[in-house]
């Protein structure tokens, strides 16, 4: 097979994960998983959102969150954080962000229902952000969520996706990650998303993934990604999350079953399954759950010994 020889693992745990508990864990807590998902070798980290606290009071303390990161040596760590409008980008720099990710929809209803905007009002509302954050040379990354199906309207065309994203790309995305938002998709789907925006004119390497396992669908979907040469790959480790605005949106696919796949695919990530682990039964404790992932509860295994690996 002909897979990427290296992907990027990017860890939404801190901020798809957290958002979707019930229960705000304390900031201590927040910034000790963010410190073991660093010593795992995740270079990549959602950090937090600066959204409306009314909206999500779970990341309420993004301020918090983020200046105590941008205070700390960043060691080629990004750290992205949610940003929905002016602000949320007025906090973000304020906080020493360096990084940011937008997020609209390929369904008018689902984008209506997570930030109160129409997929156009949405586009018009991060074009000042963008600018903003281009003049302050961060990388910024757009999400489309509901590329694969809507809560609220079912089947969502391949053409809107491939226009929202197109859009996003002309507003200056480094990246559009197209995000499996309540966990419907299949692999076919996957390769026909691909080639969609290839053929209308986005590169492959400004392609992420964001698959959620509601349905047991998510690495088969990595996998289908792969194969049409997509190199970066959201993930949450512990399976957490999932957004509170999505019904059934639960289970983002776990950066510890991701790293066991790429492991076992031969594919370079940088990532110590190990490391991951630790970090999953950290937030699965400081939240009070059983680890929902495979690995989690199987452990990994060592090829060359038959060994269980924890
Ligand atoms: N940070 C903090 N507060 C914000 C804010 C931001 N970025 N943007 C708006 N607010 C506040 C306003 O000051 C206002 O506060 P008030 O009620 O105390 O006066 C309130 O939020 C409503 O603001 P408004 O401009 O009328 O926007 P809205 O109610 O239509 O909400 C969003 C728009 C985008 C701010 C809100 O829907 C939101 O934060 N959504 C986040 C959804 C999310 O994170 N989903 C999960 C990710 S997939
Ligand atoms: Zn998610």
């Amino acid at each position: 097979m002909n897979y990427p020889r290296r992907v990027r693992i990017y860890e939404v745990g801190p901020r798809d994960g957290l958002q979707n508990e019930a229960e705000p864990i304390p900031t201590e807590q927040k910034l000790r998983y963010i410190g073991l998902l660093r010593a795992a070798g995740l270079r990549e980290i959602e950090a937090t959102s600066f959204v409306s606290p009314r909206a999500i009071p779970q990341l309420a303390d993004a301020d918090e969150v983020m200046a105590a990161l941008a205070s700390e040596p960043r060691d080629g760590v990004r750290y992205p954080v949610l940003v929905p409008n002016m602000r949320g980008m007025a906090r973000a720099e304020a906080a020493g962000a360096a990084a940011l990710a937008v997020f609209t929809a390929a369904s008018d209803e689902f984008t209506k229902r997570n930030i109160g905007m129409t997929i156009d009002e949405s586009l018009a509302a991060f074009k000042p952000v963008f600018e903003r954050a281009t003049a302050l040379g961060w990388w910024k990354r757009a999400y489309v969520s509901t590329a694969f199906g809507c809560p609220f309207t079912g089947t969502v065309a391949i053409e809107k996706v491939v226009d929202v994203s197109l859009r996003l790309a002309e507003l200056g995305a480094d990246e559009i990650c197209l995000g499996d938002t309540i966990g419907v998709g299949v692999p076919s789907q996957v390769h026909e998303l691909t080639d969609a925006v290839a053929r209308a004119g986005l590169p492959v390497e400004r392609v992420a993934y964001h698959f959620h396992d509601t349905r047991g669908t998510a690495l088969a979907n990595v996998v289908a990604g792969l194969e049409g040469g997509v190199t970066c790959f959201d993930s949450s480790t512990g399976g957490t999350g999932g957004c509170p605005f999505a019904p059934g949106a639960a289970g983002n696919l776990a950066t510890e079953d991701l790293v066991y796949l790429l492991d076992g695919l031969d594919i370079e990530h940088g990532v110590s399954l190990s490391g991951v682990l630790e970090a999953a039964r950290f937030i699965a404790g400081a939240l009070g759950k059983p680890l929902a992932s495979k690995v989690g509860q199987a452990g990994g295994w060592d090829a060359a010994t038959g060994e269980r690996l924890s």
